[in-house]
């Protein structure tokens, strides 16, 4: 058996403990995490194990990227799990605060991200999201101070504003995106695939399917708009509450009306019962 990583829970014990990685030099890498660890999650760690001699894993459930209606108080909590699976992939450290050691009484600051930010996808639906995000993504990277930081590409807005906030704030971290780790079926992996019933277990596969059709339209030179119709009617047919169903620019998130205007991205968020899923590929 794997010997179990070392667990910190306050600032000034992290900072000891990074200090001690970083003797000799060693290059740090950071997952960030809210753990509920799936292959999703291990395969960041295996990029961040290629890019970096010591991997660090923050487990944090952030509350601050939670609206009060959403699911923050239930959100699959398996912390003995993920320890053995870190503990397999020998990740050197887990860095896992409470709510009071991340925002300490008297808490008052929050980064406020735009660009990517505000690009009408995610965060039209869940207006909280990158502010909670971009603050504490900020405040795990001037704890830790990594020389890198993977991501995952499943939660691509995501990606795109911690790259862009790391960029403006100078944090010196280089963030990586790792691509989206698929069940056998397509599915994207995700820690709320677990609220789904074995039904919507089954429909949920449509949403990766309805991107695809799209991108291969797309790739056809089938007009912009009915390629993109074909995917949505593909989602709602299957009984999912659409958020959204668009393409954009893979970098910058702006609207686009061509395939000529790539590198483009699908992405998707939409409602099975009450779990809402979201994907992406490119195209
Ligand atoms: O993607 C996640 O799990 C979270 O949004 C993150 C990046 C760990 C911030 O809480």
């Amino acid at each position: 058996m794997s010997r179990s990583p070392m667990v910190v829970r306050t600032v000034p014990a992290l900072r000891r403990a990074v200090d001690g990685l970083r003797a000799r030099k060693a290059a740090v890498a950071l997952v960030p995490t809210m753990g509920a660890l799936h292959d999703g999650h291990v395969s960041l760690v295996r990029l961040a194990k290629r890019r970096a001699q010591k991997v660090i894993v923050s487990i944090f459930v952030n509350p601050t990227q939670f609206a009060p209606t959403e699911d923050f108080g239930s959100y699959p909590r398996t912390w003995k799990a993920d320890i053995a699976k870190l503990a397999a992939e020998k990740v050197d450290l887990i860095w896992n605060p409470d709510v009071k050691a991340m925002y300490p009484d008297g808490f008052a600051t929050r980064i406020v991200p735009e660009g990517p930010a505000v690009a009408g996808l995610e965060d039209r639906f869940r207006p909280h999201f990158f502010g909670g995000v971009a603050t504490v993504v900020g405040k795990l990277f001037t704890q830790v101070r990594p020389d890198v930081a993977i991501f995952g590409e499943k939660d691509f807005q995501q990606l795109r504003v911690v790259t862009q906030m790391a960029r403006d704030l100078d944090l010196g971290v280089r963030v990586v995106g790792s691509r989206t780790v698929r069940e056998r079926d397509g599915l994207a992996m995700s820690s709320r695939n677990v609220y789904l019933s074995p039904d919507e277990r089954q429909t949920a596969i449509t949403l990766y399917r309805a991107m695809k059709e799209s991108a291969r339209r797309l790739k056809a030179g089938d007009a912009f708009e009915s390629a993109m119709a074909a995917g949505r009617e593909l989602v709602t047919g299957a009984g999912f509450a659409l958020d959204y169903f668009e393409a954009r620019h893979a970098e910058t998130l702006a609207p686009v009306s061509s395939i000529k205007d790539g590198p483009l991205r699908i992405l998707v968020a939409a409602k099975l019962g009450k779990t809402r899923l979201i994907d992406n590929i490119g195209v």
